[in-house]
């Protein structure tokens, strides 16, 4: 298992296509699932050589919080469909490594069993399925088991399209009658391993953090109807401020314009996302719309960004044009797929190497030190 590409195909291998497509898929002609990996190859380094450094510092602070390596674990949802260890093996695998966990609205495991697997910070993600009383429970769940920043998605006003979804009939297998299912059963059947796991593990979860108050958890719903009940809108700030006193971070930021209304509105960090180009698609991958958000508000807020990180040197790239830090998606839910918590772990480790080989390869001691004239990018990029 050599890199994060390794790690996909062995995840390909174990899951059944409705499961490894829903990770791996992206929205209609998944351009900008492409290019967020690709435009990377558009920062090019300019190493210091022969500097010899005795030691190589990974830490960084992300809303004061001390994180050993600058890589968080972003929200995954269904991440209980991909492994039965989940959400929590993949919280537990964070705090291992000394770097914070964000928990999806669409999870499988309760948020109390979550904070609870890990030593490192965990942070809540909150989409609005179920409406605000629902929201409300879930924050108030959140503050009191300990959970220390809320990430609010803002990407998400209806669902993306993601092709791969309806072909391998998702909404069927999750909701429809027997006869909607069979056309897409041998798919799921010839993958035995997952399958054992999943009824090991007691069949469909119940969306855990989705109370209905006098209900319960919701019941799993296809990826396309979560969303379409997932939207925030700037004006759901000013409650959601009343009820988080905590950190509050806004996740889908990728022009100036909303960079500074989130901070308008209290964010202590922005996350320049497209969703992992599950949503809209043919936007801007998002280490071109970095430097853009960099320049808007750094001064005001942390930067953090996610989109196409496979490897260290992506990493590296993203600190050096100003952000403080990096989300993972794909790159560890690939690892929870293939392996659960080691699968995590070993992906968390393999990006480690990598940032630290990069690191003295560049002749940087301290991902603190990493700037711009440590790389040359398209001066485009930042012309807004
Ligand atoms: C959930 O947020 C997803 O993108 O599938």
């Amino acid at each position: 298992m050599i890199n994060v590409g390794d790690l996909r195909r062995m995840a390909q291998r174990r899951l059944p296509p409705v499961v490894f497509d829903y990770l791996d898929g992206g929205a209609d002609g998944e351009i900008t699932l492409r290019e967020n990996c690709r435009a990377f190859e558009d920062v090019l380094f300019r190493p210091r050589q022969a500097v010899s450094l005795a030691q190589c510092d990974l830490h960084t602070r992300v809303l004061n919080f001390d994180l050993s390596f600058p890589a968080i674990l972003a929200p995954v949802g269904y991440s209980r469909m991909m492994h039965p260890g989940g959400d929590v093996a993949a919280a537990r695998a964070a705090g291992a490594a000394g770097t914070a966990y964000i928990l999806s609205t669409i999870s499988g495991h309760r948020l109390e069993d979550v904070r609870a697997g890990s030593a490192g910070p965990v942070w809540y993600q909150l989409y609005l399925v179920g409406g605000r009383p629902v929201a409300e429970l879930a924050l108030e769940r959140a503050r009191k088991c300990g959970f220390s920043a809320l990430v609010v998605t803002i990407d998400t006003p209806v669902a993306g399209m993601r092709e791969r979804d309806p072909r391998n009939g998702m909404k069927e297998l999750l909701g429809g009658g027997i006869f909607s299912k069979m056309p897409f059963l041998p798919e799921v059947m010839s993958h035995p391993q997952w399958l054992a796991g999943f009824l090991m593990d007691g069949g469909l979860p119940k969306l855990e953090n989705i109370v209905i108050p006098g209900k319960g958890p919701m019941e799993l719903l296809d990826v396309s109807a979560s969303l379409a009940q997932s939207a925030v809108s700037w004006a759901d700030f000013s409650w959601i401020r009343q009820l988080w006193k905590g950190p509050l971070v806004v996740k889908g930021i990728l022009t100036a314009e909303d960079a500074r209304r989130a901070v308008s509105e209290g964010a202590a960090a922005v996350v320049v996302s497209n969703h992992g180009g599950r949503q809209l698609d043919e936007v801007y991958p998002t280490i071109r719309a970095l430097p853009e958000v960099v320049a808007a508000v750094a001064d005001q807020t942390e930067v953090l960004m996610d989109g196409g990180i496979r490897r260290g040197t992506d990493i590296v790239k993203a600190l050096c044009l100003g952000a403080r830090a990096v989300l993972i998606g794909r790159a560890y839910a690939y690892g929870l797929a293939a392996g659960g918590y080691h699968g995590v772990k070993k992906a968390i480790q393999i990006l480690w190497e990598d940032v630290e080989r990069t690191m003295r390869l560049l002749g940087c001691p301290a991902i603190s030190d990493l700037n711009e004239s440590y790389i040359e990018y398209p001066r485009e990029w930042k012309a807004h």
